[in-house]
């Protein structure tokens, strides 16, 4: 069953009176439990194809299905929109929007703490968050102030962030960019496994050929175009 569905998605901006053409009539599926890798140039619409699958901004033209809902009805309400998103979608932002007054357990478990669990639940969304946590190797630093964190840590905050609810989608914008090698082979897998484990969908951006690989399918987005590899 596709969870994320495309059909014909064209997006463009309008700068100082002019059409700036980014997407132009893309059709992709990602099923359940799948993962999809997306490369393609600086520039080329990457960020903006996940801003689009993530509810961020709306498509020109076209239409996106998500968990089998058609997008476009879920725009007539704000509220319903918030929260289709809060449930089942996890965004991993190409940069983290971490909130710095907080540590990195609170930063992670933000969506709970303010949901008024009860203590039994919040217990068990907490001690998912450090497993989360532990995951990325970060457990040394749980209540450490993300604010005195390295790019790379604030990263691995914001990918078990993002995977803190369980979301049935999880959009990730080069979640590794600030990693090096090793590690970064490491979180992706990490992205992959965790999301798999609870049959979860992935869409990846990454500039690198070779985590691109480690997904169920690759695309390549050229010329306005998903080119599947
Ligand atoms: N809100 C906007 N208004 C006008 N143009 C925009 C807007 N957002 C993005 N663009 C333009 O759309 C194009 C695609 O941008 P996008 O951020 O999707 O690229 P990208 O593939 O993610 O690049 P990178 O690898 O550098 O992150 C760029 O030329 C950018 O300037
Ligand atoms: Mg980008």
């Amino acid at each position: 069953m596709s969870v994320i569905s495309c059909k014909q998605l064209s997006h463009r901006f309008f700068q100082a009176g002019k059409e700036n053409v980014i997407l132009e009539d893309i059709n992709f599926d990602v099923n359940a439990g799948e993962s999809c890798a997306i490369i393609g140039k600086s520039g080329s619409g990457k960020t903006t194809l996940l801003n689009l699958l993530g509810l961020l901004d709306t498509p020109s033209q076209g239409r996106i299905h998500l968990c089998g809902q058609n997008t476009q009805e879920l725009y007539k309400n704000d509220s319903n929109l918030s929260l289709f998103r809060n449930k089942n979608i996890g965004f991993i932002f190409q940069f983290h929007h971490l909130l710095y007054e907080f540590t990195v357990l609170e930063n992670v478990l933000m969506p709970f703490m303010i949901q008024n669990l009860r203590p039994k639940e919040f217990s068990h969304k907490k001690e998912w968050g450090i497993h989360l946590l532990e995951k990325m190797g970060m457990i040394d630093k749980i209540n450490s102030s993300v604010l005195h964190l390295s790019g790379g840590e604030q990263q691995r905050v914001a990918v078990a962030r993002a995977l803190v609810h369980k979301p049935l989608i999880v959009l990730a914008d080069e979640p590794t960019g600030n990693l090096d090698t090793e590690l970064a082979m490491t979180v992706f897998k990490e992205i992959l496994d965790i999301t798999h484990s609870y049959n979860g969908s992935a869409v990846i951006v990454t500039h690198d050929p070779e985590l691109a690989r480690q997904t169920t399918t690759t695309y390549h987005l050229s010329q306005h175009q998903l080119l599947r590899l």
